[in-house]
């Protein structure tokens, strides 16, 4: 019998404060339709004082479980995909542990950026298939307001703050769970998506530096490749899949990527134009939204896909 790991519930978290584009129009120089007409951006989420990556990670956590109807102590691994950690080290993963009461069980933080989640998806998937593993905590969540250069017009106006997170538990012999999993990266780019700094380096945290205009190239093209790799693994064509939930950089990208694969713009979760880019928070963030308002059903098939920084790039195609 096959045995898969099935999304159990799914949860996210914002801050409290949330920026629009006029906002930020009073600080830099740029404007409201700027954003709009280059990005889709139109509002993100800000941290305050007392937010963190881990505080964030923690709500969307309780609010996946309380969604699969489960508590907390029956998890046996979290992973947790950041680029914006609480510290260097413990990792965060732990500290959402510790934050939702588990004694015991395995966590790890993963690093992939924006592709963070789907990393962390495709490791958790194949702990559980592998029988390391039973129930997981899969959380995408980031502050990358904290490592933003804010007097950089080019960056500052994309990225926001979040969190979402999935429960999956393994069944056997189902239709339902990850079909496959796709990862790459490409750490020959390096310098065109990075933070300026780092304990090994510098001894600080840095700001975030991008070349957008060669990211937003690579984006296309590699998202367009790693979604049909992952439908020809899972033995899927475009026409069967219900819903595309891709990571939310830039409503453009999301457009092109779409029109290559000939899917229609209906089956595709938009949510950069709240949330703005919340690298590895913002595919979880987007299957919430999608799933809350009803979009996504059980049962539906569902492809989810992302590409940042190293560059790394993923895609997973599951039936929910
Ligand atoms: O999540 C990881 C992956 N990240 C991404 O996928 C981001 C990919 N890149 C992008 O989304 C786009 O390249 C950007 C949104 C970053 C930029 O859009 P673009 O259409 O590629 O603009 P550009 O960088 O070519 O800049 C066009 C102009 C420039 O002015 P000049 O040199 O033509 O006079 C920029 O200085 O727009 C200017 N500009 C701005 N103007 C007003 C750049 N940022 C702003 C701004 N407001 N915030």
């Amino acid at each position: 019998m096959t045995r898969r790991a099935v999304i159990q519930g799914v949860g996210s978290a914002l801050p409290q404060r949330r920026v629009d584009n006029a906002e930020l129009a009073v600080q830099v120089d740029t404007s409201d339709e700027w954003i709009v007409e280059r990005t889709g951006i139109r509002t993100r989420y800000i941290a305050g004082e007392g937010e963190t990556t881990a505080t964030l990670a923690a709500e969307a956590c309780r609010r996946a479980l309380a969604e699969a109807g489960m508590e907390p102590g029956e998890i046996d691994l979290i992973v947790l995909a950041t680029a914006t950690p609480d510290q260097t080290f413990p990792s965060s993963a732990t500290k959402v542990q510790a934050m939702l009461g588990i004694a015991d069980c395995i966590a790890f933080d993963v690093h992939a950026v924006c592709t963070g989640f789907l990393y962390a998806l495709s490791v958790a998937d194949a702990m559980i298939r592998a029988g390391n593993a039973s129930s997981a905590l899969v959380i995408g969540a980031e502050t990358f307001s904290r490592i933003l250069d804010w007097e950089d017009r080019g960056t500052c106006v994309l990225f926001g703050d979040g969190a979402g997170a999935v429960v999956l538990k393994a069944e056997e012999g189902g239709t339902r769970g990850i079909l496959a999993t796709r990862l790459h990266a490409d750490g020959r780019h390096g310098d065109m998506l990075y933070v300026d700094g780092g304990p090994s380096t510098t001894g600080t945290v840095g700001k975030l530096r991008m070349k957008g205009r060669e990211v937003f190239r690579h984006a296309v093209v590699n998202l367009a490749d790693v979604l049909n790799e992952v439908l020809e693994v899972a033995g899927l064509t475009s026409d069967q899949v219900d819903w595309v939930v891709p990571h939310q950089a830039n409503a453009r990208i999301i457009d092109a990527t779409a029109r290559k694969l000939g899917l229609s713009p209906e089956r595709v979760v938009l949510t950069v134009d709240r949330h703005a880019n919340t690298s590895a928070a913002s595919v979880p963030l987007a299957l919430d939204v999608a799933v809350k308002d009803g979009r996504i059903k059980q049962g539906d098939c569902v492809v989810l896909e992302a590409m940042g920084g190293g560059f790394t790039w993923g895609a997973a195609a599951l039936r929910f």
